[in-house]
């Protein structure tokens, strides 16, 4: 655990999921410049509360503590590491969680972004922010510089007005917007995009993964599943449990539903732009479009994953969180799969060759076998207690 030092105190810090020697921090130097930028200068704002978009893991709202912040991200994993590291801190203070899906409340005169890893969610918080800001309204965006593009700052000028940068310091930036951009611009999520292989139109929030695309790794499990489920003799009769993990736009578990339309889906992710999309889709590209007989679930993994036993699990793991690279999630979809699953029941797993997946999966499962490969890509398939 490291603890955060500021003006306004000092504060144990956790990144979740918590992870075994995770040398990683849950913060970095943009969040240390914007918190020190805004005591010195604007804490005169902090009269109303201040909404703070992205917050990776609660730094801000710690620091900000006293001021009843309003909290907007896409990521549940952030807000959950919010409040658990307010409760690390014993501070009683509540934020308002607000999911990425849902409008901001009322108007702001004090509004932090760090900068997202998507351009796509940026853009959409931008647009949406315009309502909740007034001529006054100081906006302040962070980053690592590294991270902010002329693309970025280009989005604060066309949607918020005036754009002007901070110099760095240790290598983090501020950009200041001034809201004077008289033009609204609208947010142009969530985005349709027609797969023409499948047929499948799907509906994509902001920042869900191959937002205006069909990923090729996708659209090669697609492939597969689709060949393999037809054959899957043992769904006939009975009704199977499959969960979509890290469903993304839902894309798989839709696919499955199609195939076996008497299977109960469940799809889980992280993401609130991700269940968002893969309700939305669910809706529109089943049979009976109703979303009562699925399952949605906000969770990080299969926390949150309380239904039955499952026969089937479909995932396209992520191999990073935000911009931290590393495969620490994919394990613990592979381990709580294992975990979950019932008697001969089977993971399906796609990952880049180089992943090297299947070491991971004959580790945990004993066993693993390769149902199809491509020059980039392997279809892996796990069976709980194969005899
Ligand atoms: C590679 S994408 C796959 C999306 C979709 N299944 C597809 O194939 O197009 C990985 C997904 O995992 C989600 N994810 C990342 N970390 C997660 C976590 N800790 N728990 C649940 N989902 C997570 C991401 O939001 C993303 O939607």
């Amino acid at each position: 655990m490291e603890t955060l030092n500021i003006r306004s105190g000092e504060f144990q810090l956790e990144r979740l999921p918590k992870i075994k020697n995770d040398t990683l921090r849950g913060w970095d130097a943009a969040d240390e410049l914007l918190i020190e930028t805004v005591l010195t200068d604007y804490s005169h704002l902090l009269v109303t509360p201040p909404l703070i978009a992205n917050d990776s893991f609660g730094a801000l709202a710690l620091a900000f503590n006293e001021y009843s912040v309003h909290s907007w991200s896409d990521s549940f994993i952030s807000h959950l590491a919010t409040t658990h590291n307010l409760s690390l801190n014993k501070i009683s203070a509540s934020p308002v969680l607000i999911p990425s899906t849902k409008e901001a409340e009322g108007k702001y005169d004090l509004v932090l972004i760090k900068i997202p890893k998507t351009l796509s969610l940026l853009e959409d918080q931008l647009c949406r922010l315009k309502p909740h800001i007034h001529p006054e309204t100081v906006i302040i965006g962070a980053a690592m510089s590294k991270h902010i593009h002329t693309s970025t700052l280009k989005l604060f000028e066309k949607i918020i007005g005036t754009t002007t940068t901070s110099r760095a310091t240790k290598k983090a930036r501020l950009i200041y917007a001034q809201n004077d951009q008289k033009n609204n611009v609208v947010s142009p999520y969530p985005k349709t995009i027609k797969d023409e292989s499948s047929g499948i139109n799907l509906q994509n929030f902001a920042n869900v993964f191959a937002n205006d695309h069909l990923d090729i790794g996708t659209r090669f499990f697609l492939e597969t599943i689709k060949k393999h489920l037809n054959q899957h003799g043992e769904y006939a009769e009975q009704a199977p449990n499959i969960i979509d993990l890290g469903c993304g736009n839902g894309i798989l578990g839709i696919a499955a539903k199609q195939l076996i339309p008497h299977a109960k889906i469940s799809f889980t992710d992280e993401s609130y732009a991700a269940i968002a999309s893969a309700k939305i889709n669910y809706s529109n590209e089943t049979i009976d479009k109703n979303t009562d007989d699925a399952e949605f679930l906000m969770s990080n993994s299969l926390d949150q994953y309380k239904g039955d036993t499952p026969d089937l699990i479909l995932c396209n793991p992520p191999f990073h969180q935000a911009h931290a690279v590393g495969d620490h999630i994919a394990w613990t979809m592979f381990k709580q799969s294992q975990q979950k699953l019932q008697k001969n029941g089977e993971l399906w797993v796609v990952g880049n060759r180089h992943l090297a997946y299947h070491i991971k999966l004959k580790k945990l499962f004993g066993n693993c076998q390769t149902v199809a490969s491509n020059k980039k890509f392997v279809i892996l398939v796990a069976t709980k207690n194969k005899k």
